[in-house]
C-alpha cells in the first residue's frame, strides 16, 4: 500500500517549498567584518581573501554607505596597525586618534544610523601576534584584561555601539562591563566571542592584518592556552553560562560551519542572541575551491548561510555579506 503521508507533495515546486520553508535568510541577519588601513584611496585586495579589501578611512566611508543602501546596518571593525606602533601592551590600542577610533568616526559621519561593533584583542597592534600581554612565555590574564577595558572604553567614547572582545581572557566581560558603567558608557554593548575556539581557520584573517604570533623562543606559537579545544562542547556552554552572567549582551560562537552542534546547544542554553562567525578560512575555502571549478560558489554559500541561520544563529557575521543579499536580490 502507498503511504499516506508523502513528503515530496510540500517539495513539488517553487511556490510550495518557499511556503513551509522553516529559515529565511535576510539582509538584517548579517553583521559585516571590515578591514582597515591607513592611507588616503587605499583599496588593498587580501590575497588569501579573493575580492575581499583593506579599505582606508576615505573607502570606509563609502563602503559603509553601499553596505547601508543594500540593507547592511552593521558593521564589526578591524584594524590593520603599522609594525612600528606595535608593542607587547598594545599601547597603540588606547591612542584616542588611533586607527580604530578614527574608524569609527568615519563610519558613523559616512552613516550614522549604522550599526558600528569594535574588535577588542591586543593581536593586532601586540609585536607578538597574541590577543594579551606575553611575559615568561605566558599570555597574562588579569593584566590583559585590564588593558581591554580601557581600549573598550576608548571604542566607545569615539562612538562604538558595541564593543566586541575576541580574546578569551577570563572574566574580562565583567571588567570590561564594570569600567563602561564606571564611566557612564551604559548604552555600550558587549558582544562577546565566548566559545572562539583555537581553530586553523583564522589563517586568512592573520594575513589580512599581519597579526599571526611571531615565531621566537619563549612565545607561545598558537592561541591554546587561552582559545578554546575544538573537541570541546560542555566548555562552550560553560563560556556561554559565563559570558552572560558578567553581562554579555550578544554571545558568539566561532569558526562556524564546523562548530554548529555548539551553535544549537548554546542558543537553546541562553537568552541573549547569539552570533556566529563564519570566518576568514572558511571564506577563502569556498573561494578557492569555487575559482577551480570545484564547487558552485554560490549554491555553496547559501546553504552554509542557511545553515549557519538554522542552527540557531541570530546574527550571522560573514565576509559573504554583500554576495549573499545581492543574490536575495
Ligand atoms: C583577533 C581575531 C581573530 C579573528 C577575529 N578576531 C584572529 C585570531 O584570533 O587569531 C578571526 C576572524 C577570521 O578568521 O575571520 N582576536
Amino acid at each position: 500500500m502507498y503511504p499516506l503521508r508523502r513528503n515530496r507533495r510540500l517539495r513539488a515546486n517553487n511556490a510550495v517549498r518557499h511556503l513551509v520553508r522553516e529559515t529565511i535568510l535576510t539582509p538584517s541577519d548579517f553583521l559585516v567584518p571590515l578591514f582597515v588601513v591607513e592611507g588616503h584611496g587605499v583599496k588593498e585586495e587580501i590575497a588569501s581573501m579573493p575580492n575581499y579589501y583593506r579599505l582606508s578611512l576615505d573607502n570606509l566611508g563609502k563602503e559603509a554607505k553601499e553596505l547601508w543602501n543594500m540593507g547592511l546596518c552593521a558593521v564589526l571593525l578591524f584594524v590593520k596597525v603599522p609594525e612600528s606602533l606595535k608593542d607587547n601592551k598594545g599601547t597603540e590600542a588606547l591612542n584616542e586618534h588611533g586607527l580604530m577610533q578614527r574608524a569609527i568616526n568615519s563610519v558613523k559621519s559616512a552613516c550614522p544610523d549604522m550599526l558600528v561593533m569594535t574588535d577588542v584583542a591586543l593581536d593586532p597592534y601586540s609585536s607578538f601576534g597574541h590577543d594579551g600581554i606575553v611575559a615568561n612565555g605566558q599570555i597574562l590574564n588579569d593584566e590583559t584584561s585590564e588593558i581591554l577595558a580601557q581600549m573598550s572604553i576608548s571604542h566607545a567614547e569615539a562612538g562604538a555601539d558595541f564593543v566586541a572582545p575576541s580574546d578569551m581572557m577570563d572574566g574580562r566581560i565583567q571588567i570590561i562591563r564594570e569600567a563602561l558603567e564606571d564611566e557612564e558608557l551604559t548604552n555600550t554593548g558587549i558582544m562577546s566571542y565566548c566559545a572562539k575556539y583555537a581553530s586553523g581557520f583564522y589563517g586568512p584573517f592573520r594575513d589580512a592584518l599581519e597579526s599571526a604570533p611571531v615565531k621566537k623562543d619563549n612565545i607561545p606559537k598558537d592561541k591554546q592556552t587561552y582559545q578554546m579545544d575544538p573537541a570541546n562542547r560542555i566548555e562552550a556552554i560553560k563560556e556561554a553560562h559565563m559570558d552572560v552572567d558578567e553581562g554579555a549582551d550578544i554571545i558568539m560562537v566561532k569558526p562556524g560551519i564546523c562548530y554548529l552542534d555548539i551553535v544549537r546547544e548554546i542558543k537553546d542554553e541562553v537568552e541573549v542572541p547569539v552570533a556566529v562567525y563564519q570566518v576568514s578560512g572558511e571564506y577563502a575555502m569556498l573561494k578557492a575551491a569555487a575559482e577551480k571549478g570545484w564547487l558552485d560558489h554560490d549554491a555553496v554559500m547559501m546553504e552554509q548561510l542557511i545553515s549557519i541561520k538554522r542552527a540557531g544563529a541570530d546574527i550571522i557575521a560573514s565576509y559573504f555579506a554583500k554576495d549573499a543579499v545581492k543574490l536575495m536580490g
